[in-house]
């Protein structure tokens, strides 16, 4: 299954991201974890070993790379080819641990001049590739999902909307679900997370009546900071994530 996660920052998104990929490990299905936040926090969710993550620069940050990878040079009249080859960059700055791949690509800040420097058209190239893979893959995204262009979203087997039942967070779920529908990205859900009480879950649904809730995650006291794993192998969490990942993975075999 591949799977974009996005919503409001601090909704859940990297503790999420992070469980699923940690149950799908567990599985023997070796998923990718693509860390398209600028946060760049998903591989201390995994419980990554911090020598591997102490190395790691976002492929965002590595812009001469990517736009030379994306043939492309000042004074070229800004042509670039949309199809470099990007199987090289991956291979090169994946880091593996726990049977899981992550790869941290950041988000190029495009500083409102729209999507098309060379550089962005690079971490898309390589979003669509590791997207068209046979391999599971969960993307941990902003709100804004820069990264998907229409070859990608519709490569994506859903699109995971998080959301708390507060005002705020509700009100980002209708603005995400525009912007994927834009972009060919029909298949998706909300998981209502830090919900305690049925009420709020109803809240959740009454609100965004056009995106089905697909479930929801309680308040993990004991999630720690920044290693969901800690709390996936010992809390209530990893139960109540495993039963969300059961129902999504009926849900598509459902429609496939
Ligand atoms: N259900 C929950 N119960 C307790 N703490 C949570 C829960 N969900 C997230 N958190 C905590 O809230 C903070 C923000 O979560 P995070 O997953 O990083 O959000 P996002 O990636 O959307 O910005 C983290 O410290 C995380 O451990
Ligand atoms: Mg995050």
């Amino acid at each position: 299954m591949r799977i974009a996660v996005a919503g409001k920052g601090g909704v859940g998104k990297t503790t999420v991201s992070a469980g699923l990929c940690l149950l799908l490990a567990e599985q023997g299905r070796n998923p990718w974890a693509v860390d398209a936040d600028p946060n760049n926090c998903l591989g201390y969710a995994l419980g990554f070993r911090q020598d591997l993550l102490a190395d790691v620069t976002p492929l965002s940050e590595m812009r001469q790379m990517l736009a030379e990878q994306a043939g492309s040079s000042a004074g070229q009249g800004g042509m670039f080819t949309l199809n470099p080859d990007v199987t090289d960059i991956i291979a090169d700055y994946e880091i593996n641990d726990r049977d899981i791949s992550l790869l941290v690509m950041g988000v190029v800040d495009e500083g409102g001049t729209g999507c098309m420097c060379p550089e962005n058209a690079t971490l898309r190239t390589i979003l669509r590739e590791l997207v068209h893979a046979e391999r599971d893959l969960i993307v941990d995204m902003v709100a804004g999902l820069e990264h998907l262009g229409r070859g990608t979203a519709q490569a994506v087997d859903a699109l995971l909307i998080i959301t708390q039942p507060n005002r705020s967070a509700l009100r980002t779920v209708p603005r995400i679900h525009k912007l994927a529908e834009d972009i060919g990205l029909t298949r998706m859900w909300v998981l209502g997370n830090n919900v305690s009480r049925a009420e709020e879950a109803d809240r959740i649904q009454h609100s965004i009546p056009q995106v089905s809730l697909l479930g929801t995650l309680g308040h993990y006291p004991e999630l720690q900071d920044d290693d969901v794993f800690a709390g996936v192998s010992g809390s209530n969490l990893k139960s109540d994530l495993s039963q969300i990942l059961t129902k999504l993975e009926e849900q598509l075999n459902g429609d496939a």
